[in-house]
């Protein structure tokens, strides 16, 4: 159907692709995998027209086609599911859903705003199983409800092909199985996918061939049958991954955290937990369910109207990002792009900007300091980026989470609240990930581990705490906590939908 052949693209001071040749199938559901950095948006967004290749022919249904632009893509009916969500977040949901493909009517195409908004509603909840006013702002919905928006709006433009870039990052269990029925349905519909994952287990569930990319190369296309996580890891990183968690740390007696009582204005309600100094305490549940809005919460305590929270038995007050740095709790945000980075700062800017007052004397910056201890973390988790001076802006989605990720974890803080850390990290980044946390708490630092990948949670935490509609539900403590126990306490109980493949 597709053919993308000897495509070649460099930006400066980086080779992204170097002859790599791709072929999709008629209806077939193809995986594309590598480490961070390895080309898999690059060559996606040459075929949605956003960079052009330098060298390499694109070819549809067999002919060849002159110009690749944007108009060309839509007409042949290729939609994308970018890596980065690209909302406006104060238009509604419905005026996102349609935009530029609005239903009209009379001849002089107007706009009927309430209907507008009640259809969007209707479609969403028909086509992706999202419930959602219409004049919600996007702005106001979580990330994995604005990616549900943008799946929708690509669906509704009759694809033939659709481009998925690590959809599942920031979806929970329930909404990625959601999603997987949504792709085989649209394969029953002959439609093609090309699908971007870091999850393994989720590519040999869905996937029927791989095409793997390494270091901007094609390392091979193959068919599914037959092949292990193992085998993908294999040919992705070029080696073994062993064990990705440690023995888990002891924690100690001495409380770190406390927080009593705390109930948001619409997100979560009487929240009482405690963190103590070396533990790693994991929280998790639905879409929805607060967990997410909890992590920031206690140090910004916007929209908290009831609640206190204590850290080393003093009461925190509401906290700017610096007041909150000075009193030692380091926070990694689930939304990377507009929290997480400053996105025309280099990576060494990026990396030291939590922690100066560790590499500087006085008011002034050790330079020698500053870059020795950005260069050690470059190597430790393998950030793939031309040099320290790079803006973090040009680094792939995974790259950028992990300089997201040094920042925080040579901070020095006390607490740290991560949200989603290895989202978009690959298997190898994530295992050194893994054992930076367990450093830390071993240091004597506490951890709030917001995740939702329950391996991922199960792999790290000491305890694990369930939030279901607002609320903690469920405390799982104990070594043999399984995925399965956390995801039917995450449903409130429920037993259905319990089936746990994703890895
Ligand atoms: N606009 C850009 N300017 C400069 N370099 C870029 C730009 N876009 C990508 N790169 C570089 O090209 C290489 C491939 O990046 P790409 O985003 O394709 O990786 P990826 O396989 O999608 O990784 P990830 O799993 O982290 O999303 C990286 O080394 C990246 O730094
Ligand atoms: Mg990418």
């Amino acid at each position: 159907m597709l053919e993308m052949v000897n495509i070649n693209k460099s930006f400066p001071g980086v080779r992204a692709l170097q002859d790599v040749t791709f072929q999709l199938r008629d209806g077939e559901i193809h995986g594309l995998i590598g480490e961070n950095g390895a080309g898999k948006s690059t060559l996606m967004k040459i075929l949605a027209g956003i960079y052009h290749h330098d060298h390499g022919e694109i070819r549809f249904q067999g002919s060849k086609q002159g110009r690749w632009t944007a108009r060309v893509i839509e007409r042949l009916g290729i939609q994308f599911i970018h890596q980065e969500r690209h909302v406006v977040p104060y238009l509604t949901v419905a005026e996102s859903l349609f935009l530029g493909i609005e239903p009209t009517y009379s001849p002089l195409k107007l706009i009927n705003r309430r209907n507008l908004e009640k259809q969007a509603s209707k479609v969403l909840q028909e086509k992706v199983g999202l419930v959602v006013e219409g004049n919600k702002l996007v702005g106001e919905l979580t990330v994995g409800e604005q990616q549900l928006v943008q799946i929708c709006r690509a669906l509704l433009q009759n694809p033939k092909v659709i481009v998925f870039d690590e959809p599942t990052a920031v979806l929970a269990k329930r909404e990625a199985n959601r999603l997987f029925e949504i792709i085989r349905e649209l394969q029953k519909n002959k439609i093609a996918i090309i699908y971007i994952s870091h999850y393994f287990g989720e590519i040999i569930d869905i996937c029927d061939r791989i095409t793997v990319l390494r270091n901007g190369q094609k390392v091979d296309t193959v068919g599914i049958e037959g092949l292990t996580i193992e085998d993908m890891v294999q040919m992705t990183v070029g080696r073994e991954i062993v064990d990705q968690f440690s023995e888990k740390n002891q924690s100690t007696d001495e409380v770190l955290l406390e927080v009593k009582d705390l109930t948001h204005k619409t997100d979560f309600r009487h929240v009482d937990f405690s963190v103590r100094k070396g533990e790693i305490v994991g929280i998790t549940g639905l879409m929805g369910s607060g967990h997410t809005s909890l992590g920031m919460s206690i140090y910004d305590h916007y929209g908290v109207v009831n609640g206190v929270v204590q850290l080393e038995g003093k009461p925190l007050g509401r906290l700017k990002p610096e007041g909150a740095i000075a009193k030692g709790i380091g926070y990694v945000p689930e939304d990377r792009r507009n929290l997480g980075i400053v996105q025309d700062l280099s990576v060494r800017e990026n990396i030291t900007l939590a922690s100066l007052k560790r590499v500087s004397r006085g008011s002034v910056i050790n330079q020698k300091a500053e870059k020795q201890k950005v260069a050690s973390l470059i190597e430790r988790l393998a950030i793939r980026t031309p040099n320290q001076e790079e803006p973090v802006n040009f680094l792939s989605g995974g790259n950028q989470q992990k300089v997201v990720i040094s920042k925080w974890l040579s901070s020095g803080a006390k607490l740290y609240i991560l949200n989603q850390p290895t989202a978009a990290v690959d298997v190898g980044a994530k295992a050194e990930i893994y054992s930076l946390i367990h450093e830390l708490a071993k240091e004597g630092a506490g951890i709030l581990l917001i995740s939702q990948d329950l391996q991922e949670l199960v792999g790290l935490s000491n305890r694990i705490l369930v939030m279901f509609r607002g609320e903690i539900i469920d405390e799982l403590e104990g070594s043999n906590v399984t995925t399965d126990q956390v995801l039917v306490s995450m449903m409130g109980g429920e037993q259905n939908g319990t089936d746990d493949k994703i890895s």
